[in-house]
């Protein structure tokens, strides 16, 4: 019985995990007293309880019970810059000794949203706000206000924040939009679906790389149908670039060549701190401009807060250099293309898929292209794999995501390789025989 025996590894796992955690298991059950299952993010939860983290150093994480990790949770993608990035350090210091609750501009959204401007050239103005949630909430509101048009199509498996987020279908956690549900690289597909509801449509919403739904890169002809479809039927298209910015100079729009009406973006543009923006044409984001009689009025106590602002400054100006962030595309690409070469090498059907800095383990030999139907039996492969990377220092998403860093070294990703094939020659067998039962477990 492949998946029991999956099941018992799991189980043997947890125990090696809880005998090496009793101060983190100690923390969590403090936690329980006041925040429901110890907890105030859902996805930072796992079994049998988390590990409490005290600290952290360039790529590295440090927890309660004195291990040390390489971290490639990277604080789901926001984490791009590490934990101790001197410049980014510096400037919010600076910033901050200057009084921190000023209540008015000040220079440091007129210069952070100058360079991201400076980087996408179909940003011409913008707003900030507090999460890419609201950055997507935001922009489609400015969608449905700036067409007259109530309907939004978004794609099955896509996540554009907590209450913006889709399985086979739309859920009661969702903001109750008029949505319309299409497939993630149905070309034909999505077209009809554009076409066919374009005069109430106000929108468009879709993430360049599908990425709780498996890390899945858009096909470019994929894109150039989405923004010419838009365009035919009056549409916004809105490209939500909160996690793919850190793809390159000018995100993924710019490697991909696609120019939307409105971007999303978050995690990266403030240096790890709090923020989210939305921004396009100057024609588009005028309805906000408060001189003009009728305005939109988009308020937000923190949405330029001076600690936020001054660390976007120094990280995309000082440190996520458009060279640095070309670089550093090339080195994420090697070392993904890298593990693919370990996978094939070692016979064992694992394959990470996405781009660059961004990209997932699936268990599977080929690159997937469809949103991922995740199977008890995936998620259980998953769940073993997350646990023997983190039991022997290595520390990615339980779904399987990893998110590189600007501090990560060869000898990092050196530390990544040797994990991962202890862990495959611990499980190779295993992973057959389940495989052999379940073909398609992602
Ligand atoms: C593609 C995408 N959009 C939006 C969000 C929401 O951003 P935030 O968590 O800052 O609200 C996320 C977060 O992971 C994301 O990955």
């Amino acid at each position: 019985m492949p998946m029991q025996d999956l099941h018992d590894a799991i189980a043997e796992a947890r125990r090696r995990y809880a005998d090496a955690n009793p101060k983190s298991r100690a923390a969590h059950e403090a936690a329980a007293a006041h925040l429901p299952g110890g907890n105030t993010r859902t996805v930072l939860h796992f079994e049998p309880f988390p590990l409490t983290m005290i600290g952290g150093e360039g790529a590295e994480l440090i927890d309660l019970d004195g291990h040390r990790y390489l971290d490639f949770v990277s604080e789901y993608s926001a984490g791009l810059y590490g934990h101790s990035d001197a410049t980014i350090k510096a400037a919010t210091k600076d910033a901050i000794d200057r009084g921190m609750v000023l209540g008015a501009p000040t220079r440091y959204e007129r210069e952070l949203a100058g360079l991201i401007c400076g980087r996408f050239p179909s940003i011409e103005q913008l707003r900030f706000c507090n999460s890419g949630t609201e950055a997507n909430i935001l922009a489609l509101t400015t969608a449905r206000v700036v067409t007259g048009r109530e309907k939004v199509l978004v794609f099955r498996g896509a996540y554009h924040g907590g209450v913006i987020k889709f399985g086979h279908d739309t859920t009661p956690f969702n903001i109750p939009y008029d949505y319309v549900l299409a497939d993630f690289n149905d070309t034909k597909g999505t077209e009809a679906l554009i076409r066919q509801h374009g005069d109430q449509l106000a929108a468009v919403i879709v993430e360049p790389i599908l990425g709780v739904g498996g890390n899945i890169p858009a096909d470019p002809a994929f894109l150039a149908m989405l923004r010419q479809t838009t365009r035919d039927v009056g549409a916004l298209l809105i490209l939500d670039e909160v996690k793919t910015a850190r793809l390159g100079p000018a995100g993924l729009q710019g490697r991909m060549g696609i120019t939307p009406d409105l971007t999303t973006l978050g995690k990266i543009i403030a240096g790890g701190f709090p923020t989210g923006a939305f921004g396009g044409s100057a024609a588009i984001m005028q309805h906000y401009n408060p001189h003009k009689p009728g305005s939109l009025n988009h308020a937000g106590t923190f949405n330029n807060n001076i600690c936020s602002m001054a660390a976007g400054c120094a990280a995309l100006g000082e440190v996520f250099t458009p060279p640095r962030a070309e670089a550093f595309y090339e080195t994420s690409e090697a070392f993904r293309r890298s593990l693919n070469t370990l996978f094939a090498d070692a016979g064992v059907p694992m394959y990470c898929n996405g781009l660059g800095s961004i990209f997932a383990i699936h268990f599977t030999d080929r690159p997937l292209s469809r949103m991922v139907e995740r199977t008890e039996a995936g998620k259980a492969l998953n769940a073993l794999l997350h646990l023997e990377l983190l039991l022997r220092g290595v520390l990615i998403i339980g779904r399987g995501d990893l998110f590189l860093s600007l501090p990560m070294t060869e000898a990092h990703f050196g530390q990544a390789r040797d994990a991962l094939a202890g862990f495959i020659d611990q499980h190779k067998p295993l992973i057959a025989r389940v495989l052999a039962h379940t073909p398609n477990p992602s």
